[in-house]
């Protein structure tokens, strides 16, 4: 038995990890920032792609059966190819879910017209990956996207809260609402953006939903272990938290404290 492992480029994941840990907390978890080579969200699909392989291989090499890709640019770039075609060569026994096929899921249960607004990374966004998914489970909706490439930057650097925010924040609602007028819901297709998510809600009209992934990946993981008791019967139950960063491990403490609510340590790796 071990922890379920949660994989993010940095810290943007502990917005997850936190919904998780709330709606499931008798499981350990072992959280893995590769804050040393993010952003990911401005890489090429072969280097996202072989970040997020050795990360998933090292939290596999601590016993995690299970990991989920917190973080949509690994889960676009790197999540197919390391599923079909890794998995098995690696152990076909293990795991390995990501954040967008669970967010698309639940779409019906936000819009009325169907027209479907995405805000990510530009990685995320080049990759079509939530055109393509929810063109397989709703082929009547319609998808409008646009990147927001300074967003991450914002939030990393502690500036969400800032009056410098605004201007990115409009400027890049704006560029996705102008693409039509009967978009009724947006999706926050990346980890960082629940931190900004007061000044989206500013720039967005009342009418339109505005969703974070946090309690979808929650609900789909608690979903996928009643599924498949074999896995779950993997997962180790002792409630606690294990932070990991490529980075420096004090700061990487300080800020999971902050984005988790609650006092954490955090200990250095080297992938
Ligand atoms: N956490 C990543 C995501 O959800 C964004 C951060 C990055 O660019 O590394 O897409």
């Amino acid at each position: 038995m071990a922890p379920i492992g949660v994989f993010d480029s940095g810290y943007g994941g502990l917005t997850i990890l936190k919904d998780i840990v709330n709606l499931l907390p008798e499981y350990d978890y072992l959280y893995l920032g590769d804050n040393a080579r993010a952003p990911y969200g401005t890489r090429s699909f072969d280097i996202v792609y072989g970040y997020t392989l050795q990360a998933v291989k090292y939290l596999f090499s601590q016993g995690c059966s299970l990991v989920i890709l917190a973080c949509n640019t690994a889960s676009a770039k790197a999540l197919r190819t390391i599923q079909q075609r890794d998995l098995i060569n690696i152990d076909p026994q293990r795991r390995v879910l990501g954040v967008i096929r669970p967010t698309a899921e639940c779409l019906s249960q936000y819009t009325k017209t169907g027209v479907i607004g995405v805000l990510g990374t530009p990685g995320t966004i080049r990759s079509h990956s939530y055109d393509m998914e929810i063109a397989k489970l709703y082929p009547e909706y319609h998808v409008f996207s646009h990147a927001c490439p300074m967003w991450v930057p914002l939030v990393e650097y502690g500036e969400a809260d800032k009056p410098g925010a605004d201007y990115f924040v409009q400027k890049d609602v704006e560029a996705l609402l102008t693409q039509s007028p009967d978009i009724d819901t947006i999706v926050l297709a990346c980890t960082h953006y629940p931190h900004l998510y007061d000044k989206i809600r500013k720039f967005v009209p009342q009418h339109i939903q505005v969703i974070c992934q946090g309690d979808i990946v929650a609900h789909s993981t608690k979903d996928y272990l009643h599924r498949h008791p074999e896995m779950e019967s993997k997962c180790s139950k002792s409630g606690t938290v294990q932070l990991l960063t490529t980075e420096d491990s004090t700061k990487f403490g300080e800020m999971a404290s902050l984005f988790l609510g609650t006092c954490h340590s955090a200990k250095h790796i080297i992938l």
